[in-house]
């Protein structure tokens, strides 16, 4: 069986690594992969250079090598309409369409979806217009979050504590068009824990995976700018697991069910950004893809072939997961000045003698060599019986790998100690 995974970061090395251990053997391809990939044991692997939005390119080389199974990792590709074009030239696909996809693109679409269909989320109200945006602050005052309504590469949220912070967003988004002309979400500003709900989907077929924490900002104590994330972790215990299977109930089985009454029935990954609020789980967000960094972490604690159960799923077969008793812990890796400028080519060491899982996120390999190709470098997984040990494992990889040009969080998963 021939797999292509789209995508260049730990996420896809994940999803590959777990693909490789598959029972049915699979020859993987990656478009465009990263040589950290290449690194899969036991398994046929190959890079294809071909970008992940090349829709077109990506198809044609799906037919002519004669890809049976094509699994895509990030938003960008979800967009462009990948999953479009594979479905009608009849090649099978593990992502959803575009326009059930714009559960993730586009924040009105998510929020008023969530509206019609009684999913619990911050209230909220939408504007294209500064001065009428401007009135409704006065009106309600800040603590207020503020979003972009569209891909603004994480960047597009401000959490506005003051009315003075809220009305600067404002003005970026709606009078300077920093992302681009469009629209701005202002919502309710919640409080609790997060945690991201990842489902296998396909129509009404809702698949959980284990929870996970992800840890967005730069610097310890969630100080420092905002990331693609820094760490994460797997269970979360304090999210309580009646919480979980509620929102599970309540809020990811209602929103596949609302996405195929609406003539969008979605098939791929649903992520659910949820905050336990003192009034239960709420909507931050949707996703319409696997999480990065949480699938670094989600997918080791998968028991179960993932391969065959994407094959189930797609044939509306059942599909029960089992999650593993272990506890794991992702610690990003990332070069020093990342999220802001950063330089790439920063060798790196002891690669070829970790013995945790380290899933690349932006490495690549020239001469035999190890070296940086990104500012998220390094996902060090580690496992424990328990998320101290776990966490402990992790932070010894950590030792092992760490070099002056890289950092990291020292407190993945504080919230579990
Ligand atoms: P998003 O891109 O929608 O996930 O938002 C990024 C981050 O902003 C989230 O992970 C939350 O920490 C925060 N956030 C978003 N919406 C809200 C809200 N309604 N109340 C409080 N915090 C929020
Ligand atoms: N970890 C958050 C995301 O993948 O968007």
């Amino acid at each position: 069986m021939k797999i292509l995974v789209i995508g260049r970061g730990g996420r896809e090395h994940a999803i590959a690594w777990k693909l490789a251990q598959s029972a049915l053997k699979p020859q993987l391809f990656f478009a465009p992969g990263n040589d950290g990939m290449l690194t899969l044991r036991n398994v046929e692997t190959c890079r294809v250079p071909i970008e992940e939005t090349d829709v077109e390119g990506l198809l044609a080389f799906v037919k002519e090598n004669g890809i049976d199974l094509t699994v895509v990792g990030p938003e960008a590709a979800l967009m462009c309409g990948i999953a479009d074009a594979f479905k009608a030239a009849g090649e099978r696909i593990f992502a959803p369409t575009r326009e059930a996809a714009l559960i993730e693109g586009s924040k009105q679409f998510a929020k008023e979806l969530m509206a019609k269909y009684d999913i619990p989320t911050a209230r909220f109200r939408t504007f294209e217009q500064y001065d009428a945006a401007k009135a409704y602050l006065d009106e309600v005052g800040a603590p207020i979050v503020i979003k972009y309504d569209g891909l603004a590469a994480g960047k597009g949220v401000v959490v506005a504590q003051t009315q003075e912070e809220a009305d600067e967003a404002l003005r970026d988004m709606l009078l300077d068009n920093r992302f681009g002309q469009g629209k701005v979400v202002m919502e309710e500003f919640l409080q609790g824990p997060e945690f991201s709900l990842m489902a296998m989907v396909n129509g009404e077929q809702v698949v959980p995976l284990s929870v996970a924490q992800d840890h967005k900002r730069a610097y310890d104590h969630d100080k420092g700018p905002n990331t693609g994330g820094m760490g994460a972790y797997t269970p979360v215990p304090v999210i309580p697991k009646a919480q979980i299977d509620w929102a599970v109930e309540h809020i990811m089985k209602p929103t596949a069910a609302a996405l195929v009454k609406e003539g969008r029935p979605f098939c791929g990954i649903l992520y659910g950004g949820l905050m336990l609020t003192q009034d239960g789980p709420k909507v931050i967000e949707f996703n319409a893809r696997f999480g990065d960094p949480e699938t670094e972490v989600v997918l080791p604690a998968l028991e179960g072939d993932l391969l065959q159960m994407i094959l189930d799923l797609l044939e509306h077969k059942p599909v029960a997961p089992a999650c593993s008793a272990y506890s794991y812990c992702g610690v990003v890796l990332a070069a020093k000045g990342y999220p802001g400028k950063y330089e790439k080519k920063l060798p790196l060491r002891n690669l070829d003698n970790a013995s945790q899982t380290v899933f690349h996120m932006g490495t690549q390999r020239v001469d035999g060599q190890w070296y940086s190709n990104g500012g998220r470098v390094l996902c060090v997984v580690g496992r424990g019986n328990t998320f101290e040990e776990a966490r402990k494992d992790a932070y010894e990889g950590v030792e092992n790998l760490i070099t002056p040009d890289l950092f990291y969080r020292t407190d993945i998963g504080w919230q579990a100690i």
